[in-house]
């Protein structure tokens, strides 16, 4: 495994990217949004451009995942994280997929000490730009996992965001998850500390948006067997039926806004939606 230590340095980077997602929730919320006029072209893209599954094949793949710790200082609360959770965090992963033909293997951890990523990284900042240009690795079918304190900034109080498949050919660097640290298995943020933030996040890095979007009408998250949700759920509200019609809300779905505990599952309908994205822009066949 490569551990590699980089010092403080940020440099001002003058790339000024179009980053593919926007942060309008404080709180611990989301931080992975989408204009409704950027998701109408993306889905006119993907109707226009997907992959069929070959026949006869039966496929499985394994997405390399790199982990970037970016700590404060040398310890646990300062966000240096042990190996042992991410080794959990890796194996949560795979239960939470199971049965998708996806699965996840650590490709290589690296771990920068710096004050200012850890603390102000977040959606649309100039420092998550550095940071991913210093680090990622891998092609399109790398999942880059980036570790962070969310403290101050566009990122302040936010659990993870990440970018989508269809991204990825505009702004490869970019392409990644930044999640909380403290949200891995065993961590300390109570509530989501089951590493589920990752599998949520790790949901948008493979093409599926929240089971509210767009609300009750129209194409919602583009997933028809997820039933139609006002507005995110927290906690675990069972029973909760924000739109009439079509069930009640999918509260136990990874891509709700519910508590760890209360999450566990991705519909066959959001497999099939995520299997054609990854292999319509990742070259990932399951
Ligand atoms: N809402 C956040 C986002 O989309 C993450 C939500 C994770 N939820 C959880 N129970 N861990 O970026
Ligand atoms: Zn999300
Ligand atoms: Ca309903």
């Amino acid at each position: 495994m490569l551990h590699s230590v980089i010092a403080a340095i940020v440099l001002s980077a003058s790339l000024v990217l179009g980053s593919p997602v926007n942060s309008t929730l404080a709180g611990r919320l989301c931080g992975t949004t989408i204009s409704e006029e950027k998701l109408v072209a993306a889905e006119v893209h993907f109707a226009a451009n997907a992959v069929p599954k070959a026949d006869f094949t039966i496929a499985a793949a394994t997405v390399p995942v790199y982990f970037h710790v970016i700590s404060k200082d040398s310890t646990l609360a300062g966000g240096n994280v042990p190996d042992s959770q991410i080794a959990d965090q890796i194996t949560v992963l795979n239960e939470d997929y199971a049965g998708s033909g996806l699965s996840f293997s650590l490709a290589a951890t690296t771990r920068t000490v710096n004050s200012q990523w850890f603390n102000q990284v977040g959606p649309d900042s100039s420092l998550q730009t550095t940071m991913k240009n210093q680090l990622r690795q891998g092609g399109a079918n790398a999942l880059n996992v980036y570790t962070v304190g969310f403290a101050s900034g566009s990122g302040a109080g936010l659990l993870g965001y990440a970018t989508f498949p269809s991204d990825y050919a505009s702004d490869p660097k970019d392409d990644g998850v930044v999640i909380l640290f403290s949200s891995l298995p065993g961590g300390s943020t109570q509530n989501y500390n089951l590493g589920r933030t990752l599998t949520h996040e790790a949901g948008h890095w493979v093409g599926l948006y929240h089971t509210f979007q767009g609300g009750c009408s129209g194409t919602g998250d583009s997933v028809s067997d997820t039933p139609p949700e006002a507005s995110p759920a927290s906690g675990c509200p069972t029973g909760r039926d924000t739109c009439s019609g079509g069930g009640v809300d999918p509260i136990h779905n990874y891509m709700d806004y519910s508590d760890d505990p209360c999450m566990d599952e991705f519909t066959a309908g959001q497999v099939t939606r995520f299997a054609s994205q990854l292999r319509t822009y990742r070259s990932i066949s399951i």
